[in-house]
């Protein structure tokens, strides 16, 4: 048995495996491991992350990329309030407790998502008969009591609160108009890291924030609302400690330069840490064929991982749509989400096959800028193949 053998057998992925080519060269090797995503990340001590779900982790080629490129997961789904808490008195655990045991057997941390969100789709049916004015804070309590308290030690970090400023709000204070801040107002925040803090003291708490990163006129609105909300929940002793970018970027458009570094300054100045928690790149509006694509989704990841990362002395960075197989893009109905030429999106690191594309050698020639070890980028592109 050769040493390559023997590491992927101790790895256990041995046995029966049919993997492609294109994966096997994502598998670990002496050659190779410190090649992986997560080994690159390493070397300037980024932990790094990938959004998934249940579901897709039962296919075992996409399960071994995963385990051996990531070293911190997101449940995409399985830990929102409709999948875990779908009646008023009722949680279903079964589906986070799988991808928290997935997490620990294959040595990934996991992240949190999320605990309070107002976006209408993203609760449960019975809140409209069950929630008041009067017990609403009890509710927002309970749950997240019940949900962190279940995994105290076993989830490291969570987003607290997701989205809570929004461009489209009418609100002077920008934020999201949904369920929590009309019932409580902007106490929900309070309610909800405090609530976090009591359950896990020890998992970071977050505020995952979107609408920030990129140059348009609305995205200044929402960083300078998002900045006075910090300040606002900091001076109320709000145990916030650090802001999630999403990072659902525009393949189509710069994203916000000198603004939004300044953004991440003004964060960093108030002691809190700057994490990439949703990291995509959306290709509605890039021209071209398939390749021609699939260069600028890679060198919109390259560009913005060079950049954001020393800014915000990023040490998570999680990737929300590591294949095209699983494209939340396409699954949205409404027009703007679709492209000109009907075709499917391409934001992903592998294909729909699970075949990397060059976004995938992009994301490792920034790792390699990012630690020092080659500061010239790398190439990708499907010419170099
Ligand atoms: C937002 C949410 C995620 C997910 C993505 C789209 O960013 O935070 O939970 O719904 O949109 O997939």
């Amino acid at each position: 048995m050769t040493r390559r053998e023997m590491l992927i057998n101790a790895l256990g992925l041995g046995s029966g495996l049919m993997l492609s080519e294109p994966l096997r060269a994502c598998l670990p090797s002496e050659e190779r491991a410190a090649d992986s995503l997560r080994g690159l990340a390493a070397q300037s001590n980024v932990k790094l992350g990938v959004q998934s779900e249940r579901a897709d982790l039962q296919v075992e080629e996409f399960a071994q990329f995963v385990a051996q490129n990531f070293n911190l997961l997101t449940p995409g789904n399985e830990l929102k309030w409709p999948r875990i808490h779908p009646a008023p008195d009722t949680y279903t655990f079964d589906d986070a407790d799988w991808m928290v045991h997935f997490c620990a057997s294959h040595g990934m941390l996991v992240h949190g998502h999320n605990l309070c969100w107002n976006s209408p789709n993203a609760n449960p049916a019975w809140f409209p008969s069950v929630l008041t004015r009067l017990n609403a804070a009890q509710q927002l309590t309970d749950h997240i009591t019940t949900v962190v308290g279940r995994y105290r030690g076993r989830i490291e970090s969570w987003d607290v609160v997701n989205e809570p400023v929004v461009h489209w709000s009418k609100r002077a204070d920008g934020l999201y108009p949904g369920v929590w801040v009309n019932m409580l107002g902007p106490q929900y925040l309070d309610i909800a890291f405090h609530a976090a803090r009591a359950a896990d003291p020890d998992a970071l708490r977050v505020l995952n924030c979107y609408y920030v990163e990129q140059g348009l006129p609305e995205f200044e609105r929402t960083r300078e609302l998002t900045l006075t909300l910090l300040e606002q929940l900091l001076k109320r002793g709000v145990p916030v400690q650090a802001i999630g970018i999403e990072s659902h970027l525009d393949g189509s458009a710069p994203f916000g330069g000198p603004a939004f570094l300044e953004f991440i300054k003004h964060v960093r100045a108030l002691g809190l840490q700057v994490l990439i928690t949703e990291l995509d790149v959306d290709d509605t509006k890039v021209q071209g064929d398939e390749r021609e694509r699939d260069r600028v989704v890679a060198q919109c990841y390259y560009d913005y991982l060079t950049q954001v990362v020393p800014a915000g002395k990023t040490d998570r960075i999680i990737f929300w749509t590591p294949t095209d197989r699983w494209d939340w893009l396409d699954s949205m109905q409404p027009a703007k989400f679709h492209r000109a030429d009907g075709k499917p999106h391409r934001p992903g690191l592998l294909d729909d096959s699970l075949h990397p594309k060059p976004a995938m050698d992009a994301v490792k020639s920034a790792l390699r800028t990012l630690s020092g070890s080659s500061p010239v980028p790398g190439k990708w592109g499907y010419t170099s193949r």
